[in-house]
This record gives structure tokens, sequence and C-alpha cells, in this order.
């Protein structure tokens, strides 16, 4: 199956920042590609290069087979894109935007009306056709972004941090959009800070300094750490980090909610050791057990790198 995404050896350079420095991608139909990785990694620069509003330095890319430098607009009109910073126009209405979205994208009259109807009802804005886009809730607002990225029913959808400040609930009803885009067939990039929704995609790369460091299915990557990951739920936490980080087969000690991660060379020692040496330090363990690794543990193992032992 050819993938309708596909970049190979992709450069981008702001005076000396490497801002992309030699990516690869391929993400076929139907496939969710999530990109994390931190601030200022490369990833609204790898979209823009993929939607063509950049030109690389080096590199190709392909959308749906068309060559963005050679065949530049029947790839645009493949692909939807939200940006991380959209605009929509404040004074236009909900019905207005989506229009004027649809009229850019080459659309007008009865189709565009039936296809700005579906969208509305798809994104769950029907009835708030006349209220001006200023009005909406952040929430509100990414949906109606979405439409309008989908309006001319793009087989590639770029979207970068699409739910961005938007609260779990939104997050949550954003995300089963998505899947059904997917499920018509689409392939989808979605760069995302949050880790839940990096592991609802069927690959996920990870982001740094321009380079994308691993990718693969999240259960795969997570796997390279199994049996290295430690929950450790005690008290007081000053105390509690100390005395863990001291061991010496405990790699990281991360904070996960109300307990912490330890990521360790091998889970005996530590599971031996911990216990006693904290209650001696004057802690209350309430629990220390292996747990499965998470999408973050692997992250936070790989921003540690260059140490290959800190690499999952
Ligand atoms: N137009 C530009 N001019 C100069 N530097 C830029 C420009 N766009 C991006 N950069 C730089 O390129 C690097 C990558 O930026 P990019 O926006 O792609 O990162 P990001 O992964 O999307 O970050 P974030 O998570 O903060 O959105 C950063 O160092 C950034 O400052
Ligand atoms: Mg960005």
């Amino acid at each position: 199956m050819t993938a309708l995404i596909e970049a190979r050896d992709l450069h981008k350079s702001f005076g000396p920042v490497r801002a992309v420095d030699g990516v690869n991608l391929s993400v076929a139909a139907g496939e969710a590609y999530g990109l994390v990785g931190p601030d200022g990694a490369g990833k609204t620069t790898t979209l823009r290069l993929l939607v063509g509003a950049l030109t690389p330095d080096q590199g190709q890319a392909r959308i749906g087979g068309h060559d963005l430098a050679r065949e530049l607009e029947p790839a645009r009109a493949q692909v939807g894109y939200l940006a991380q910073r959209f605009s929509l126009y404040g004074d236009l209405t909900v019905l207005e935007n989506l229009t004027f979205f649809g009229q850019v994208r080459g659309l007008g009259g009865a189709a565009l009306a039936a296809r700005t109807r579906e969208l509305l009802a798809f994104v769950g804005l029907t009835g708030f056709e006349a209220r001006r886009a200023e009005q909406l809730s952040g929430g509100m607002k990414q949906k109606l972004g979405l439409a309008c990225a989908l309006v001319h029913r793009p087989r590639v959808l770029l979207l970068d941090e699409p739910t961005g400040g938007v609260d779990p609930v939104t997050r949550q009803d954003f995300w089963q959009l998505i899947i059904r885009v997917l499920a018509e067939g689409a392939a989808v990039i979605v760069s995302t800070p949050y880790m839940d929704e990096a592991a609802r995609c069927n690959r996920v790369g990870f982001m740094n300094g321009g380079r994308l460091l691993v990718e693969g299915p999240p259960r795969e990557l997570t796997q390279a750490l199994a049996g290295r990951v430690l929950e450790l739920a005690a008290q007081p936490r000053a105390v509690v980090r100390h005395v863990a980080a001291a061991d010496p087969e405990v790699e990281d000690v991360v904070v996960f909610g109300d307990r912490f991660h330890l990521r360790v060379r091998a889970a005996e020692g530590p599971l031996a050791r911990l216990p006693g040496a904290l209650t001696a330090a004057g802690a209350t363990v309430e629990r220390l057990r292996p747990v499965a690794p998470q999408l973050e543990d692997v992250f936070i193992a790989l921003l540690q790198g260059p140490a290959g032992e800190a690499r999952p």
C-alpha cells in the first residue's frame, strides 16, 4: 500500500537553527501518526513543510503521490491543516468562517452549503451557525477549525496540537472526530503534548532537535523499557526522591501524579533494597512495585540520552 504522506530527508533551518534536520516519515491511509517532543523540537516546522507552507532546504515530500516541490497545487488540494495558532475571523459567524474556508478551497453554491451543514453536524456545532467566532469557547473554536480543515474532503489531515488548552471532555470529543476521519481513510499526523493522545495513535514519532529519535507503535516503544519501571508511593517526597536516586540501579526518579516512577537498570535490586533504605531514612512506604512502562517513561529516557544505557 502506498503512503499518503511521505517525507524523505527533510531539512529546514532558520539561520543557525536546524529546525528540521533529516526527517523521514511515511503515513498510510487510515493511519494516525502522533508527533511528540518538547518545545522547539521541530514539530510545527515539519507540518508546515508537509503542507507546503515552507520550502525545505533539502529533501522531498509527497502528499497522495504528488511531489510538493513540483506539483504543489494538487498536493495541497489533498491536505487539511489545522495550525497550532490558526486564526478564525473573530467578527465572522461560525457559518461565515466555514463558508469562507470552503470558498478558498474552490467550493461554492449548493455543494458548499450542503458540506457546511454536514461538517457543523459532524463537529457538533449545529445550532451555533450565527454565533461570532470570537464568542466561541476554546474547544468550540478548535472544532470549527477542524471543520474548516476538512471542508474540501482532504485525504491527508495535519493537526498541530489541536487540543492544546482544551478541557479533557472536549479533548475526548475531538479525538472521536479524528477517529471518524481515520475510518474514512484519511492519513492523519497529529502533534500533541499529551501522552494519552499519543498512545491512541497507530504510530508515534518522538522528535527532539529537529530529528525523529524513535518511532513505532506505542506498545513497541514502551516494550523497550519492560521490567525497568517501578512505581513508588511514599512520603515525604524530598526524602523519597533523595533516597531512591541514591540507589545504584536507579537511573531516574520522576514524579507521576502522586507517585514516583523509577527507571531502573534491573528491578530486583531496588525492589529488595529500597523499602529498607526508605524506612531507615524516615519515609513511609505505601507501595513499591513494577509497572508497565508508559510512553512518558520512554520519552523521558530518550531526552536523557545520549547515555546509551538510558535509551530504551
Ligand atoms: N519562522 C521561524 N523563524 C525562525 N526560527 C523559527 C521559525 N519557526 C521555527 N523556528 C525555530 O525552529 C525550531 C523549531 O520550532 P517549531 O515551531 O517547529 O517547534 P515545535 O516542536 O513545534 O515546538 P512547540 O512544541 O513549542 O510548538 C525552534 O528553535 C524555533 O524557534
Ligand atoms: Mg509547534
